[in-house]
């Protein structure tokens, strides 16, 4: 009988303000823990990334030592260790790529590299088969760093539209900003524009940008001229526009490229009306991920490692973070 492999991987997951250790074995996450530094930065509205990379500094080898607990191992059980190498803040993406650079080397193992967008794509695929990842897609990443929409083939990704000026996520929280809601805004507003049934009650305005691009300064600047209407209706029509904007161009994308398969993922991707209105859209298969790995976690990066093996490249001593990285493998 042939004996199955035992692969071990802790990822580290540092690209913004949540320090998220995952451990994995052949795929299947063993344990996850995420200190959220939310509370730290909400009193400035947004993430101060000079504080984000302190915190990250001071928590995370107390997170190691507990999710390594958690999942019932030792450090020396560990085969290798995988972290992302970029998009994030420069400062906060150090933190977890000399810690796992260096520990990979003090445990004489080895370290991967891999795509934070990338991690999203994947993201729904957690603790699935490789085999039900769809080989032809479109794939639409709506983060607080980030709204691309992308054609995937393989395991390459072709970017075919992205924002022109603030990401999703990070229209969310400027809008709550905005109507004084506490950071992130994106959850709140979420669950504001549930109470008020989605709708858009104000008549906001739907942009519609040419070809694939998303531009969101126009509705942005549309709430800050009605900020005192009443705020449910308000919420409530702003999320109505900013998510029918998505699904013009997913719509769009799927007919162009004449593509059965959706992939989903980010931290936006767990709003309950973006869900509602992918669940919607017909003659489509979607995959979107479960809530815990719809936002930030290192779970996602480590899934990477399994689900793209071929495809992600060791860190080299010399190698350091790439703040700016597109969604190359
Ligand atoms: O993917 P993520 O955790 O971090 C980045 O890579 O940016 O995304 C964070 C963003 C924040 O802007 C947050 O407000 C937004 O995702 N977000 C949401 C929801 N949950 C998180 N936006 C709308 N509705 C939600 N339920
Ligand atoms: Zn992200």
């Amino acid at each position: 009988m042939q004996k199955k492999i035992i692969e071990i991987i802790m990822s580290i997951e540092t690209s913004c303000d949540d320090t998220s250790i995952a451990i994995l074995r052949n795929g299947i996450v063993i344990s996850q823990i995420t200190h959220s530094q939310t509370e730290n930065h909400s009193k400035f509205g947004g993430v101060i990334p000079e504080l984000a990379a302190r915190l990250h500094s001071k928590n995370i080898f107390n997170l190691i030592d507990l999710t390594i607990k958690d999942a019932g191992i030792t450090l020396n059980d560990l085969n290798s260790i995988v972290v992302t190498e970029g998009p994030g803040l420069i400062n906060t993406l150090q933190v977890g790529f000399l810690v796992a650079k260096n520990l990979a080397y003090a445990l004489n193992i080895k370290c991967y590299k891999v795509n934070h967008l990338i991690g999203h794509a994947f993201s729904p695929f957690i603790n699935e088969s490789k085999e039900i990842i769809p080989i032809k897609a479109v794939v639409l990443i709506v983060s607080g760093g980030h709204t691309i929409l992308a054609i995937k083939r393989n395991h390459q990704f072709e970017i075919i539209g992205s924002t022109r000026d603030d990401a999703i996520g990070e229209v969310y929280d400027k809008v709550g900003k905005l109507v004084d809601l506490e950071y992130p805004g994106g959850p709140i507003i979420d669950q504001i524009a549930y109470e008020n049934g989605n709708r858009n009650f104000l008549n906001a305005p739907i942009t519609n940008l040419e070809k694939f691009d998303f531009s969101y300064s126009g509705l942005k600047s549309w709430v800050l001229n009605h900020r005192y209407e009443n705020k449910g209706e308000l919420l409530s029509s702003f999320q109505n526009v900013a998510i029918e904007q998505l699904i013009i161009k997913v719509n769009k994308a799927i007919k162009k490229y004449d593509l059965k398969y959706l992939i989903i993922g980010g931290g936006v991707s767990a709003n309950r009306y973006l869900r509602k209105r992918i669940r919607g859209i017909k003659n489509i298969y979607s995959f979107l991920p479960k809530k815990i790995y719809a936002v930030d976690n290192a779970a996602m990066i480590g899934n990477v490692y399994f689900k793209s093996k071929k495809n992600i490249k060791e860190v080299l001593i010399t190698d350091d973070v790439k703040p700016n990285l597109l969604m190359e493998i």
